[in-house]
């Protein structure tokens, strides 16, 4: 019964081509391989999405946790026509970007996570997938949207996307853009970077096992820094309170101590 109930709860994927992995060198000198992950694959990629969901800045908890669905959702048969990219700089994950095949000829791009900043990682990663839709599956457009200032820069303006508001998007059902193949052609030379076939070894490394980014992006040291700021500049009351936690229970049981410090 519940084999047979799993048949109808699992999509049936169509048959897409696959992402041909490719490289580029950042601007830090390194070689960065972007390459489709297999579902097998998924569990090693989100212990690294899950502690982002904890970072408000640059709205990297909203698409994470976003991220972090999507991710479940194709490892667990959920969502139809999914694929996830991932960017990987000697083995570390560098970037997640996904999304879904709508139709043959429509693409819906959901997601783009850069797990190192300032090498425009996140920019590379999202044109991988661009060229996933239109060039190598061949789809007339793909939707877009923007959950970040951030990301508005990097898609909407940067490519000069085209409106197409009258389509609500899948995310959160806001209006939608969209990159076109014309779009994307002037985009290239440019935005569009990066060489195939990737050298042996390099594919071979970032297959071997995702390792974990060494400079993700991190919440502030205190998650109550906000409300401290606002309500208590100096901290004392919560280094108090922690202070008083930490304590062994003989010392804060000796009387008289609490409160001083
Ligand atoms: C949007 C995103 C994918 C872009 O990635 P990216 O192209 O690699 O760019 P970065 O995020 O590293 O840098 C963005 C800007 O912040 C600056 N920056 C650089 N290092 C930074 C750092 N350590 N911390 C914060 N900002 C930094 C960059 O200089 C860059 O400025 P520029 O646009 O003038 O070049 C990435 O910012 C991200 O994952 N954001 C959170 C999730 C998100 O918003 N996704 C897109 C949803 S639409």
């Amino acid at each position: 019964m519940a084999v047979e109930l799993e048949q109808i709860l699992r999509p049936i994927d169509h048959p897409y081509p696959p992402f041909p992995p490719k490289f580029m060198q950042v601007a830090s000198g390194e070689l960065m391989v972007i390459r489709q992950v297999t579902r097998e694959e998924i569990p090693d990629i989100l212990p690294h999405v899950e502690p982002l969901i904890h970072v408000e800045r640059d709205y990297y908890d909203i698409v994470s946790v976003r991220v972090y669905a999507e991710l479940l959702g194709y490892y667990r048969h959920r969502v139809q026509d999914e694929y996830v990219l991932v960017a990987q700089i000697n083995g570390e994950l560098a970037a997640i970007v996904n999304g879904r095949f709508a139709t043959p000829e429509l693409g819906v791009s959901l997601h783009t996570l850069a797990l190192r900043r300032g090498l425009r990682i996140g920019a590379h990663a999202f044109a991988a997938k661009m060229e996933y839709h239109l060039d190598v599956v061949g789809q007339k457009e793909v939707l877009i949207v923007a959950e970040s200032p951030i990301g508005f820069r990097r898609w909407m303006i940067e490519y000069n996307l085209a409106k197409r508001f009258e389509i609500p998007h899948e995310l959160g059902g806001v209006p939608s853009y969209a990159l076109t193949k014309e779009i994307f052609d002037k985009a290239r030379g440019t935005l569009v970077v990066g060489r195939r076939p990737v050298p042996e070894d390099l594919l071979k490394k970032a297959q071997e096992k995702i390792l974990p980014p060494s400079n993700p992006p991190k919440p502030p040291p205190d998650l109550l820094a906000a409300t401290r700021a606002a309500k208590d500049p100096t901290g004392t009351a919560i280094l108090l309170q922690r202070w008083k936690l930490a304590r062994p229970a003989s010392q804060s049981d000796a009387g008289g101590q609490e409160g001083t410090v």
